[in-house]
């Protein structure tokens, strides 16, 4: 038995202590939010918060876990959709087909907590997640609007 504290919600689990946090967030708890693609931690497609932390789950064991590590996935990075990185993705239209895209605004929130106004240079160092569609340069002018709505307050 292991309990994750998953978007505020305690979960008791029954499973073996090996699986990756990723596939208890997809397969047990129905977070199909958070994607698969490499398996081995290189994409980002995967990322979630712990304790505000960006993360790829694909390489967490559960058994690294307990339920006083808060786990943050994309269906609870905020409750109306109007998350400024939320909202400078949809002015932007930054994501392509998409796939990578709740991985990459995971990885950006947590930089904007860490650096409220970040620099190319910080995105660039932060922002490590690989998008197949080439994005890039969106989600670099995405997160610089996000650090614009926030310092203007959220509408
Ligand atoms: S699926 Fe986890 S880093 Fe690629
Ligand atoms: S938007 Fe298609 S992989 Fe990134």
């Amino acid at each position: 038995m292991i309990k994750l504290n998953v978007n505020g919600t305690v979960h008791t689990l029954d499973i073996d202590n090996d699986i990756p946090l990723l596939w208890v967030l997809r397969e047990q708890l129905g977070l199909t939010g958070t994607k698969y693609s490499c398996g081995i931690g290189n994409c980002g497609s995967c990322t979630v918060h712990i304790n505000g932390e960006a993360v790829r789950a694909c390489v967490i064991p559960v058994s690294s876990l307990d339920s006083s590590k808060q786990i943050v996935t994309i269906e609870a990075l905020s409750e109306d959709n109007r998350h400024p990185l939320q909202q400078a993705w949809k002015k932007l239209d930054v994501p392509q087909c998409g796939y990578c895209q709740s991985g990459m605004l995971m990885s950006a929130a947590a930089l904007l907590n860490k650096i409220p106004r970040p620099s190319d240079e910080d995105i660039d160092a932060n922002i490590t997640n690989i998008c197949r569609c080439g994005t890039f340069n969106r989600v670099r002018q995405g997160i610089h609007l996000a650090a614009d709505i926030n310092k203007r307050g959220r509408t």
